[in-house]
């Protein structure tokens, strides 16, 4: 996608304020969250609802009565019953795997205008029955007279009722994030001073942020049930009064090491949207795009290697594509699953002997400076909406560009399975 072609608008950004979970939201999915977002971002952007070509929504944990949230949310917003929509996952970059999903369709010509984004409630995650209890449940309902129903429950032991909640590790390695996360600290040399620090520096500057109004146009507001009785206006995980001696104190929640609940983004509802159409449809309605998609690229590595490293891999893929160094970008942000993990993944990057070694690269793909980036703080501070963060991240480079005149910027999450998504976005 080059300046010459037809190139991929962003038009607007918009998200919920990410809370805590079971805090404010704990009455919406999920579902509830995208449609709120995206209804108030076709609103405010003044758009026909009736040229939206596709709807592509991400989430990590889907709820079984919303297979196709992307859908749910077209039919739940009042918008025309006639765009299609799909969704997609792809771990913590879900709603980069949708943008980049609509972009390929703006790109292609087969759409102009679209909405990208994602969305996760980890207050409402579906609880699974045990094995035995749902086989118990699906032979109960197969039986004809109420005796034989009842029948069915006579083999049911109180171990089958234990229900099965999902685990945010990985099937490959039985490892959660955090404890891969704290092996690759350990592995890379990431004290817990530079996590503590990289923490403290997240949430001072999403404080700061908040309030210089940056956020103001990038947030709505939420009157959630069951009360409706108060306006959810701020993210409220950030810490303004959080200080290195206060980060020290925190035990290490991941088995050993160095990883605490506060140098981890935390569990986290939320939900985000972008507009997208192209350069030319953009121009034709006089809209003032924020940015421009240059490129993108996705990437793995072996998850019993170092799980958080994608991005690693996948920001020299993404930059070789844009045609730039890194150097070139003047704006940065990376998902913040762990501070140990940007740092991990800031070390490789700067790395000769990885460049040689994985990437086949003479040099290093590029110095990155950690109090460079993720000016508006990150995901250990404004939290973590799994399905959520990516559209974000697209939004707050875009902000940032057009606050500071950058051209060039950067966005990148690492993803379970030892993926990794980077987009590389220009101003004009
Ligand atoms: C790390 C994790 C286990 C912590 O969960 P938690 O224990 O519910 O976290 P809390 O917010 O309750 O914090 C625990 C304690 O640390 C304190 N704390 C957290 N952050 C702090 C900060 N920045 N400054 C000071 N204190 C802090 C809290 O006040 C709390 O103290 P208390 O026990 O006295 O109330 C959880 O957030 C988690 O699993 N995160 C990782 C999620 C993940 O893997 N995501 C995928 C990555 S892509």
């Amino acid at each position: 996608m080059s300046k010459h072609s037809n190139r991929v608008a962003i038009v607007q950004g918009l998200r919920t304020p990410f809370v805590k979970a079971a805090t404010a939201y704990r009455s919406l999915d999920a579902l509830d969250l995208g449609r709120l977002v995206v209804a108030e971002l076709v609103q405010r952007s003044g758009i026909d609802p009736r040229s939206i070509d596709q709807l592509v929504y991400g989430t990590v944990i889907p709820s079984p009565k919303a297979a196709n949230i992307a859908r749910e949310v077209v039919l739940g917003t009042g918008l025309p019953r006639t765009i299609p929509a799909h969704s997609v996952s792809q771990a913590c970059a879900s709603s980069n795997q949708a943008i980049t999903s609509a972009a390929d369709q703006i790109w292609r010509g087969y759409a102009e205008i679209a909405i990208a984004g994602g969305s996760e409630s980890l207050s409402t995650v579906p609880i699974l029955f045990s094995r035995e209890f749902s086989d118990t449940l699906v032979k109960a309902s197969k039986q004809k007279s109420l005796g034989g129903k009842l029948g069915a429950f006579t083999r049911v032991r109180p171990k089958h009722l234990v229900p099965d909640v999902p685990a945010i590790a990985e099937s490959a390695t039985g490892l959660t994030m955090g404890q891969s996360c704290e092996i690759m600290a350990k592995q890379n040399g990431i004290t817990r001073e530079a996590q503590d620090r990289f923490a403290l520096q997240s949430h001072l500057r999403a404080a700061r942020a908040w309030k210089e109004g940056r956020f103001d146009n990038q947030v709505m507001r939420v009157v959630a049930p069951p009360m409706y009785d108060e306006a959810v206006k701020y993210d409220n995980m950030i810490r303004e009064d959080t200080t290195l001696e206060k980060l020290a104190e925190l035990r290490p929640v991941f088995s050993y090491g160095t990883i605490t609940a506060g140098n981890s983004s935390g569990l986290t509802d939320g939900a985000s949207a972008v507009l997208m159409m192209s350069e030319k449809k953009a121009n034709d309605l006089g809209l003032d795009p924020i940015g421009f998609i240059r490129a993108y690229a996705y990437a793995a590595l072996d998850p019993f290697e170092q799980l958080l490293q994608g991005p690693a891999f996948a920001i020299p893929k993404a930059l070789d594509r844009a045609h730039l160094k890194l150097a070139d970008i003047g704006v940065v942000e990376m998902h913040e699953a762990f501070a140990a993990q940007v740092l991990s993944n800031i070390q490789w990057l700067g790395s000769k002997t990885f460049a040689n070694e994985r990437l086949d690269r003479a040099d290093a793909v590029g110095e990155l400076d950690p109090e460079k980036i993720n000016p508006t703080g990150g995901s250990i501070a404004i939290g973590h909406p799994f399905g959520a963060t990516g559209a974000r991240i697209v939004t707050a480079v875009c902000h940032e560009m057009q606050r500071t005149g950058e051209q060039y910027g950067l966005v990148s999450v690492c993803a379970a399975g030892g993926q990794g998504s980077a987009i590389i976005l220009e101003r004009e």
